[in-house]
């Protein structure tokens, strides 16, 4: 330990991720998209660092993930990357940069592997895209799996309500779990489904499951940073369970600052040269 508020720096690896799961430790995902919260994140102890694409959101201010590129994507993940020195960081492939055919998809898993110096991507889809998946894992690069609420098909649901309700797409949702297993997948995230489908998908596969909106009976949870700090106050679903004020937090220093530049209290005589 080099000091009382940081923890070992093993390094996480998708190995580490498979042995949390057998001895029934829960794993802790958050996402971070740039270099000085990723290093608060890791000095903190997260297990694994997720470069999403909801940056398109948080970051970018789009409405959905879609506008985001992979050039976007490549430029948080190198500057989250740079940061961190424990945490196994993960990087969403966006929208377009793998749904065309499997040779796209490796190309783009090499541009980020080789661009970013990360550790594994993550791709949204079930049977699908497990060509894609295969030939991405079959050049060496770990993938993790998104089923459930997948937000880069939000045009095809129209919606963002909580998936998986019906027997039919629970069922569809356990095959292609077993699917993506069978492809290679190291992990699996399940997004906004039922949590005792969740928990019946974690208990039939061998590798981690990480949940977001669904329960407490996967292998590790996941949420977006901005949503638990408290930072983007437009997003309250149930699942959210909020750390933290910020947006308050930085309005009240702000207005400080502001009062304090108007009153010409600072910058003091201390505070100049
Ligand atoms: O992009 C993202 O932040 C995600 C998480 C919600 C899992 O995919």
């Amino acid at each position: 330990m080099s000091s009382s508020n940081t923890i070992s720096p093993k390094v996480v690896t998708t190995h580490v991720l498979q042995e949390m799961k057998m001895r029934n430790e829960k794993i802790s995902m958050l996402t971070a998209y740039d270099y000085s919260m990723a290093k608060i994140l890791d000095l903190a102890g997260i297990d694994v660092i997720l470069v999403g694409d909801s940056a398109s959101n948080v970051m970018a201010g789009y409405v959905t993930t879609l506008p985001i590129t992979l050039d976007n994507m490549i430029y948080h993940a190198s500057s989250v990357q740079r940061a961190v020195q424990r945490a196994l960081v993960v990087v969403d492939m966006p929208f377009g940069s793998y749904q065309g055919n499997s040779r796209e998809a490796l190309s783009s898993a090499i541009r980020i592997m080789k661009e970013t110096g990360c550790s594994a991507v993550k791709l949204e889809g079930g049977e699908e895209i497990v060509e894609s998946v295969q030939r991405i894992i079959s050049a060496g690069i770990p993938v993790m799996g998104h089923l459930g609420l997948m937000p880069q098909s939000i045009n095809k649901f129209g919606t963002y309500a909580v998936r998986a309700q019906s027997t039919e797409e629970a069922e569809k949702l356990i095959h292609d779990a077993k699917k993506l297993q069978d492809a290679g997948c190291f992990a699996l995230v399940l997004e906004k489904i039922p949590a005792e489908l969740a928990t019946k998908v974690a208990n039939s596969i061998s590798i981690p499951v990480i949940g977001i909106g669904a329960g407490g009976g996967v292998d590790g949870q996941v949420l977006v940073l901005h949503d638990m700090l408290g930072i983007n106050q437009d997003f309250s679903p149930r699942f959210l369970r909020r750390y933290h004020n910020l947006f308050q937090e930085i309005t009240n220093s702000v207005q400080s600052y502001i009062r304090d530049v108007k009153s010409k209290d600072f910058p003091s005589k201390n505070e100049q040269y």
